[in-house]
């Protein structure tokens, strides 16, 4: 029987990542359907070179810091579409390709009349790869409008739904990137969004964005083109400066550590948490330890926001790895702050 796909071999990544690091990879294939990733597994238990692979699901390549040579098979997400799958009396539920942009995606549950998912608008990447990390911007986490997935389970070659109770999401985090990574390829996520919109408006450079503009009631369109306008002034486009958004995670301390921190530095920016804790801004952290705008050969920190690592042309990831590793080195030391690197190090 003609197999279902033909693997490549060799395949340059660089236009694949959005830091641009010309990463190569031993085997590559790109994921349109499911009969594809069926045909794949099948082929996995009757191939033991094919079983040895590690495997790498590459969406959009926002998150990932690549090594140069990627011993992998590379499975690049392209399973396409968005539909309206369901409605309540609360949510309309609408369903999306794992390879879809993420932003088309959101833009598209505009252009249908529902509201939700604005204040996520520009997150680069892809739907398949949002519950990854639960992403998250401007008040809103993907979780908050989570309704379902489903993925391929590798180990035992069926298809899960999971819900939200299944997915551990937490703050840049999920089941999927802590528990068990590389087990299961998303292929399509579900969102319930709601029929009773209220805008999200707590952030403050939001709210200054639709005052300056006069906006009163505004829609979730106009929520989503301050988002829109507030991220292209605040962060780099990868297509002319390679990055992958915040490098590390805004670090969680106790409040002992938030206080004998701001004795010191009585400017620091923090944010109290629910449970007694506080989120401190890691770029601030950063910026006081004089990495802002610092340049090395071909890394560097961005001018405009400290928790921004740049490619400055011709990047290895070992070179990104180094850059960040001195960062935390010296974070470490000054604040007593250990910082977590956000993106999946491959
Ligand atoms: P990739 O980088 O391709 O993959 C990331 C991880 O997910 C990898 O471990 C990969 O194996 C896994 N993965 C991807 N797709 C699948 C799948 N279908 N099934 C299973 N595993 C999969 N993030 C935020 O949360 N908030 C922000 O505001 C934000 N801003 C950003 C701004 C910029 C300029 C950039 C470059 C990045 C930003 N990010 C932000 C990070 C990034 O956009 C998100 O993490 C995004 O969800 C990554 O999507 P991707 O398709 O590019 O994933
Ligand atoms: N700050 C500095 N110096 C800097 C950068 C920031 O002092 O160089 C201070 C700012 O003045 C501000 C605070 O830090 O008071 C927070 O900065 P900002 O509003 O730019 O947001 P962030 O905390 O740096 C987080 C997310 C972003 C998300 C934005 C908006 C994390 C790790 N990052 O950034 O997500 O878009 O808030 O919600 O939580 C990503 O995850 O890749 C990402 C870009």
């Amino acid at each position: 029987m003609k197999p279902e796909f033909t693997l490549q071999q060799d395949v340059s990544l660089q236009s694949l990542n959005s830091f641009g690091i010309n990463a190569q990879a031993h085997r590559f294939l790109c994921i349109e359907n499911l009969s594809q990733l069926q045909a794949l597994w099948q082929q996995t238990q009757a191939d033991a070179e094919l079983a040895a692979l590690p495997r790498l699901v590459l969406g959009g390549g926002s998150n990932v810091v690549l090594s140069d040579r990627l011993p992998h098979l590379v499975l690049h997400m392209a399973i396409m579409g968005c539909e309206l799958l369901d409605e309540t009396e609360d949510c309309f539920i609408v369903r999306a390709g794992a390879g879809e942009n993420w932003h088309e995606f959101v833009l598209w549950t505009l252009d249908q009349g529902f509201g939700g998912l604005e204040n996520l608008s520009l997150i680069p990447g892809t739907v398949g790869a949002s519950p990854i990390q639960n992403i998250g911007a401007y008040g809103l986490e993907m979780q908050d409008c989570f309704h379902s997935l489903t993925a391929f389970d590798f180990s035992t070659g069926e298809l899960k739904t999971f819900y939200k109770q299944d997915c551990a999401f937490d703050y840049r985090d999920s089941i999927f990137k802590s528990g068990e990574q590389n087990r299961f390829v998303i292929v399509d996520v579900g969102f319930a969004l709601p029929k009773q919109w209220l805008p999200r408006l707590n952030y403050g450079d939001v709210a200054k964005y639709l005052q300056e503009h006069d906006i009163d009631e505004p829609t979730p369109i106009d929520v989503s083109n301050a988002i829109i306008a507030i991220r292209r002034r605040k962060l780099p486009d990868p297509a002319v400066v390679g990055n992958a958004g915040s490098f590390f995670k805004n670090p969680i301390v106790s409040a002992e550590l938030r206080n004998k921190i701001l004795q010191q530095h009585p400017n620091c920016v923090s944010y109290p948490q629910t449970n007694g804790e506080f989120k401190l801004a890691a770029g601030w952290l950063i910026e006081q330890c004089g990495w802002k705008g610092l340049r090395r050969k071909t890394v560097g920190v961005y001018e405009k926001q400290a928790l921004v690592l740049v490619n400055l042309g011709g990047a290895t990831g070992a070179e990104v790895r180094a850059l960040a590793q001195d960062i935390q080195v010296d974070v470490c030391r000054k604040f007593g702050v250990q910082l977590e690197v956000e993106p999946v190090f491959v």
